[in-house]
């Protein structure tokens, strides 16, 4: 038995997987808050390229990667897939444990599998810069790595706490090229105005939305990214599981359950859809779990609402069908940055609403008490949000001890965490909280929103 499964470049996948086509029932359109209408693709294209737009509302099921995409993804892709040997034996499992290996990757996350194929259309369509925000900077990291590749310019807006606590991914940033300004900045006018009322304003995800989506609509040829979230975004990162499922046939095995850590959803959505995609279409051997894991700091698809929310604090997006804690929701200052989201993906909020998908929390210290495990048997230091998978699978494999079954378990690795160090330094010391996100809060905040949906004329 090998520990590693590694495809050689010729099997990359020549096309992304879109799951609108098969979803169990069509997917709620986004709506446009200013007419209370379903969006129309040109309400997008102030702030997107046309072929992104495209692709979010296509109904083909198969899209071609173009050649130049695929030329740099062959600097990491294919990433291997992992057979967790070692964990299994520490937990005295019978279930086996694979894990597809992202953490490759240049900027060391799955995030460059979208910011490729973004970059590229955006090139392509005569774009010169694309802005964008970013929390801790995985996504800001993987974006300006991209543009890099494609010679385009990229302004990061980055909140101006992470900005100042956590250098390295700016400096990351910086080494591939890019523009970082700590936000609130004076360079928009929301900044500008936000600084007026408050010089130490420390930023947050959702001011650095407002500051990347305003730069990009009040300037020619400039575009704006986002990471995560949208059907584009989920569809490029299924590269993930299109290589997973040759690999595990390589291994001879399929998963009983496929399990992925959850911010906005791409990187889950990245590896489960593609096993989906063989359940609906009845090419699947077994029945298959998929479960989406999200701290308990941040528990938008297990005690979140399914309705219509905005997908930013300051109300610039389109409305968005999807679990959610509402827009005003303040997350808790958890390690994992890359989690601390409101909402959840539309399509995988749909999944979730069906029960075709599961989910599950855990607090942050019990999810890095299962980092350290994997570090300490199978070596691999993961980044804080990919720990909350680790946590998951390692209570599936116990649970497989425990009644005896040979279960065979499948989680992306999402992450490293080389960059996350200053957590594993808090964790190691005693120092993290338990956070839990009140359920009050949550009601406070779906009342609000509600009444905003009533005054819109918007169904939830
Ligand atoms: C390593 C890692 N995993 C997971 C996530 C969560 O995002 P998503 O749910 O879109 O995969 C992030 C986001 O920054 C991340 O950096």
């Amino acid at each position: 038995m090998n520990k590693k499964i590694l495809l050689p470049e010729e099997e990359l996948p020549k096309q992304w997987y879109n799951i609108l086509p098969d979803l169990p029932e069509p997917l709620p359109p986004p709506i446009n808050p200013s007419t209370g209408k379903p969006l129309s693709p040109s309400d997008l294209e102030p702030i997107f390229a046309k072929e992104l737009i495209k692709q979010e509302m296509s109904s083909e099921r198969w899209i071609p990667i173009p050649d130049e995409v695929l030329e740099v993804y062959r600097i990491w892709r294919p990433t291997p897939l992992i057979r967790a040997t070692r964990l299994e034996k520490y937990l005295k499992t019978p279930a086996k444990i694979y894990y597809k290996y992202e953490g490759v990757s240049p900027p060391g996350s799955h995030k460059p599998n979208t910011a490729v194929a973004q970059a590229y259309y955006n090139m392509k369509e005569g774009v010169e810069r694309l802005t964008t925000e970013t929390g801790a900077g995985q996504w800001g990291s993987a974006l300006a790595f991209a543009t890099k590749m494609f010679g385009l310019k990229l302004t990061v807006y980055m909140v101006k706490i992470s900005y100042q606590q956590k250098p390295y991914r700016a400096i990351l940033m910086k080494t591939w090229g890019a523009d970082v300004t700590p936000s609130p900045s004076t360079r928009t006018r929301v900044g500008r105005a936000i600084l007026e009322k408050d010089p130490d304003n420390p930023g947050s995800l959702g001011i650095a939305i407002s500051e990347a989506v305003e730069d990009a609509a009040t300037h020619e040829n400039t575009k704006y990214s986002l990471g995560s979230v949208l059907n584009h975004v989920l569809m490029h990162q299924t590269v993930i599981g299109l290589e997973a499922v040759k690999q595990m046939e390589i291994a001879g095995d399929f998963p009983d359950v496929v399990i992925g850590c959850v911010g906005g959803g791409s990187n889950f959505a990245g590896l489960s859809y593609p096993f989906y995609q063989l359940v609906v279409s009845g090419k699947a051997p077994k029945k298959v779990r998929f479960v989406a894991v999200e701290p308990t700091a941040s528990p938008s698809m297990t005690k979140g609402v399914y309705t219509y929310d905005f997908g930013d604090t300051a109300q610039l997006t389109p409305l968005l069908k999807m679990y959610t804690l509402g827009h005003d929701f303040i997350p808790p200052p958890i390690h994992a940055g890359g989690l601390r989201y409101h909402g959840a993906a539309p399509t995988l909020s749909l999944l979730k609403k069906h029960g075709i998908f599961e989910s599950v929390a855990y607090n942050q210290v019990e999810v890095f008490e299962a980092a350290l495990t994997f570090a300490r048997t199978e070596g691999i230091v993961v980044a804080p949000e990919t720990a909350h998978a680790v946590k998951a699978v390692i209570d599936e494999a116990v649970k497989a001890k425990e009644s005896g079954e040979e279960k065979v378990i499948l989680f992306n690795l999402s992450g490293h965490g080389l960059l996350d160090l200053a957590a594993y330094r808090d964790f190691l010391e005693g120092k993290l909280p338990a956070y839990e996100y009140p359920e009050e809060k949550i009601r406070e905040s779906m009342e609000r929103l509600e009444g905003m949906l009533r005054e819109l004329g918007v169904k939830a």
